[in-house]
């Protein structure tokens, strides 16, 4: 394994009725609570009235903060900032998904520092030597996993860039994660969480080492629950053996955990990543579209552990095949769980109308350093337009 150092500073409390049982101790040094959300799902599954019973009887002053949307922007982080300074917010309490999480976390930075957070921290990797403003989330979909680490990933609208970045300073204080709350999100969604799940694991495994390694044994075993995990949430929205075990995959996938010793790939991530500041789509969908051709692009040059993947992953018999032959079965039989789960195949499908952009999107795509192969951005747009 490579070396590392290993951090993690988020408390996680999961289970039925964790936020009945520890929100109200969680929040007793704060007097004033900046309650973020998105678009309104909390309003409808009852998880807003739960959460406001809780902070009236311990007579809390709550700022509201509604309307982040998916993909969050850093016009919304900054008005996010502003309504935190002029209202004097002790504590961010972040409810929802990735976007809510993310926006949060960036909204901690920008609330107590004075320069400009997106030129220091998100155009370039900044240093952060100052204490954010605290945040507590409260998760009610699966997938990005961004309750326990510090990423957050930010659209600016004017330079068309989103782009990511993990600072330690950034991870939740708290994280309270009730997989009853995420009976409520609906197919698709479900779908597209457990495949950011899914992909983020794939991402890390299919880098360097490949020798024998336990975060590439975890994430076998994480690979494996979610694709058994998935299905059964789909067919049923309030299995709560599925519900927990995806809310808690994801969290693995993204905990920092399974990238120990290892160089992580992220490609496919960063190409999905543009063509969410182009068009918007969602973050899930976008991966399920990319992420095969991808593999087809790079399957030759980590030959071994696609052949790995294949065998121990799907179970696919190796008998009379090549190992170029079993890995790209390996492939397929990802693509085939893709259309079972309901997700996009292609571009099209994502809802992109206007193959032009393509050649814009592929040439402001980030080169991840540490993929199998690094790819041109010639080779991005061939990618793009395969899955077109
Ligand atoms: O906005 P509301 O009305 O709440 O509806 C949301 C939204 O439409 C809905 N939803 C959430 N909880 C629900 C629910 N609907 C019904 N019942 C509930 N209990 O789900 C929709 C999607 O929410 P969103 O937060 O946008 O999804 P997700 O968690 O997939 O987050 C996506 C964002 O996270 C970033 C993505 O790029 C994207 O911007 N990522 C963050 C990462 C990180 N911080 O570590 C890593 C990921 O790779 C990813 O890039
Ligand atoms: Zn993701």
């Amino acid at each position: 394994m490579n070396n590392f150092i290993f951090e993690n500073s988020t408390k996680v409390y999961f289970g039925k009725g964790c936020v009945k049982e520890y929100l109200a101790c969680k929040l007793k040094n704060y007097q004033t609570i900046m309650l973020a959300y998105g678009g309104g799902s909390i309003k409808r599954n009852g998880i807003y009235d739960e959460i406001m019973t809780i902070l009236e009887k311990e007579n809390k002053d709550v700022i509201e903060f509604g309307g982040i949307p998916s993909n969050p922007t850093y016009a919304k982080v900054l008005e996010g900032a502003r309504l935190a300074k002029e209202n004097g917010a002790d504590i961010i309490l972040g409810v929802g998904g990735g976007s809510v999480m993310d926006c949060c976390k960036a909204i901690s930075l920008a609330a107590v520092y004075d320069g400009d957070v997106w030129t220091d921290f998100w155009q370039r990797p900044g240093c952060i030597s100052f204490e954010p403003l605290p945040l507590g989330v409260i998760v009610t979909v699966s997938g990005t996993g961004s309750e326990m680490n510090g990423g957050a990933v930010i659209t600016n609208e004017e330079t068309k860039i989103k782009t990511g970045r993990d600072y330690p300073a950034c991870n939740p204080n708290f994280a309270l994660m009730d997989p009853e709350y995420t009976f409520s999100v609906p197919k698709l969604q479900t779908a597209s969480g457990g495949f950011d799940t899914l992909s983020h694991i794939m991402e890390i495994y299919f880098s360097e080492p490949d020798e024998n390694n336990v975060s590439d044994d975890i994430a076998e075993a994480v690979m494996k629950s979610v694709i058994r995990n998935l299905p059964a949430a789909l067919k049923d929205p309030a299995d709560y053996t599925a519900r927990s075990n995806l809310m808690w995959a994801a969290t693995m996938a993204e905990n920092r955990v399974i990238k120990l010793g290892k160089k992580t790939d992220f490609e496919a991530h960063q190409i999905e990543h543009q063509l969410g500041a182009y068009t918007d789509c969602n973050h899930g969908c976008g991966l399920a579209v990319i992420q095969p051709t991808y593999y087809r692009h790079i399957y030759k040059d980590g030959l071994k552990k696609f052949v790995r993947f294949a065998a121990n992953v799907w179970k696919i018999p190796p008998r009379g095949k090549t190992d170029e032959e079993l890995a790209l079965a390996g492939i397929n039989a990802l693509e085939d769980f893709i259309k079972e789960i309901g997700l996009p195949k292609t571009l099209r499908e994502l809802g992109i109308e206007d193959k032009g952009i393509l050649p814009e999107i592929a040439q402001s795509c980030n080169i991840s350093p540490g993929s199998y192969r690094q790819l041109t951005h010639e080779e991005i747009l061939e990618i793009l337009k395969e899955s077109y």
